[in-house]
């Protein structure tokens, strides 16, 4: 887009400021380096003599004045080290500092119950989040969302943009924990889940897609050796890509970290999606999943989401296009991080549609 020049010069301006800023800190710690060291020189020189003076008067011998200069030598060096190491005593520092905010963060227990395979029953009680408080002023990004699923119930969570969906659903798995309120699965909130054992209950599937380098069938398996092949065409089947993957060079072999076959966006998010189902997780959240999807895959997209509510899974779908929200029963309305509405779909599509529907038509809408 003929950004080459302009992003070459916008690189070199922050590259300058960096050298400058460069050039001035190591002037600084020059400027301080040769301070301690001309002090310590003055200081031993000084002791060297005052030995001296008090050696021609005869009150200390010779060899107690060199043996003052060797101690004062010893004694200084610390001072020299302190200074030249003061960098990583403050990087020590820092990194302490974040350790112990982290950790205070993560009230995990130390070692958490193995609770049961849970149901799906999903409850969300006047869940709040804000903005990390790290980038400056703590602005929320969701607040006060409240409802709750049983197992086989599909939700669709739409509303615009920046709206909180996709941290709805990070909150949803637990990859943020809520600031406020509670996230309860069967009834435990997710701290008291061991981590590992968690994620096998939940399937996600991200809005922007990372596949892990490895082959199509490991990455389906979620790279636990354990998976057997027949579940991981079962969820290439659930999710409707088996014959797509079939059709790929290597087939469920094919590596996707050699480079040699580069999916499509679309592939890529239908394969992210047989991932998300493996093994019916009681909980599958899936983010904007039609994003990048054709005709068929939407198609493909809902049956998997029956399939899914068949078997007794509790669905969260985030989206924009209308598609993904075929086979839901629920519909959640965002709207800048606050609860719009939440009730079954039809009750809530007829009275967002009638807003939305309030102001006059565009002309392109008449002729349309
Ligand atoms: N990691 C983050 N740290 C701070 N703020 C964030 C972070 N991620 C998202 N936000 C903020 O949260 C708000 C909601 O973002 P979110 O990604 O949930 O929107 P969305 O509804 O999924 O939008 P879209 O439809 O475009 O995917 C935005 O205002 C965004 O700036
Ligand atoms: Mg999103």
């Amino acid at each position: 887009m003929g950004m080459v020049g302009h992003i070459s010069r916008y690189w070199q301006d922050i590259r300058n400021k960096a050298l400058g800023h460069g050039q001035l800190a190591g002037g600084r710690s020059e400027f301080i380096t040769a301070l301690t060291k001309a002090t310590r020189m003055l200081v031993q020189s000084g002791i060297l003599a005052l030995g001296a003076y008090l050696a021609i008067y005869q009150e200390i011998t010779p060899g107690t004045m060199i043996a003052a200069s060797i101690l004062a030598g010893r004694a200084l060096a610390p001072v020299d080290m302190a200074v030249g190491n003061w960098k990583n005593f403050i990087r020590a520092r820092q990194a302490y500092h974040r350790l112990s905010k982290t950790l205070t963060q993560k009230r995990s227990l130390s070692q958490p119950v193995q609770l049961p395979e849970p149901k799906g029953h999903l409850t969300i009680n006047a869940v709040s989040k804000l903005t990390d408080s790290a980038a400056g002023e703590q602005r929320p990004i969701l607040q006060g969302i409240n409802f709750s699923l049983n197992p086989g119930e599909a939700l669709g969570v739409i509303g615009p943009s920046a709206s909180g969906k996709s941290s709805l659903a990070k909150l949803l798995v637990g990859l943020w924990m809520p600031d406020k309120g509670s996230i309860r699965l069967d009834g435990a909130s997710y701290d008291q889940w061991d981590r590992d054992q968690l994620g096998q209950y939940i399937g996600y599937l991200p809005q922007s897609v990372e596949l892990i380098a490895g082959t199509i069938k490991e990455n389906i398996a979620r790279f636990d050796p354990e998976v057997t092949d027949d579940e991981i065409i079962a969820a290439a089947q659930l999710a409707g890509v088996h014959e797509l993957i079939l059709k790929l060079p290597d087939g469920y072999a094919t590596d996707l970290g050699s480079g040699h076959y580069i999916l499509s966006g679309g592939q890529a998010q239908r394969i992210a999606l047989a991932r998300a189902v493996l093994r019916v997780p009681p909980l599958v959240v899936l983010d904007e999943p039609n994003a990048n999807l054709d005709s068929e895959g939407d198609a493909a997209l809902t049956r998997t989401i029956e399939q899914l509510k068949e078997q007794g899974s509790t669905i969260v779908v985030m989206a924009h296009r209308p598609s993904a929200i075929a086979a839901v029963g629920k519909i959640l309305m965002l709207n800048d991080g606050l609860q719009v509405e939440f009730g079954p779909k039809e009750e809530v599509l007829s009275k967002v549609t009638r807003v939305v529907t309030n102001p006059p038509l565009s002309a392109a809408q008449q002729t349309a």
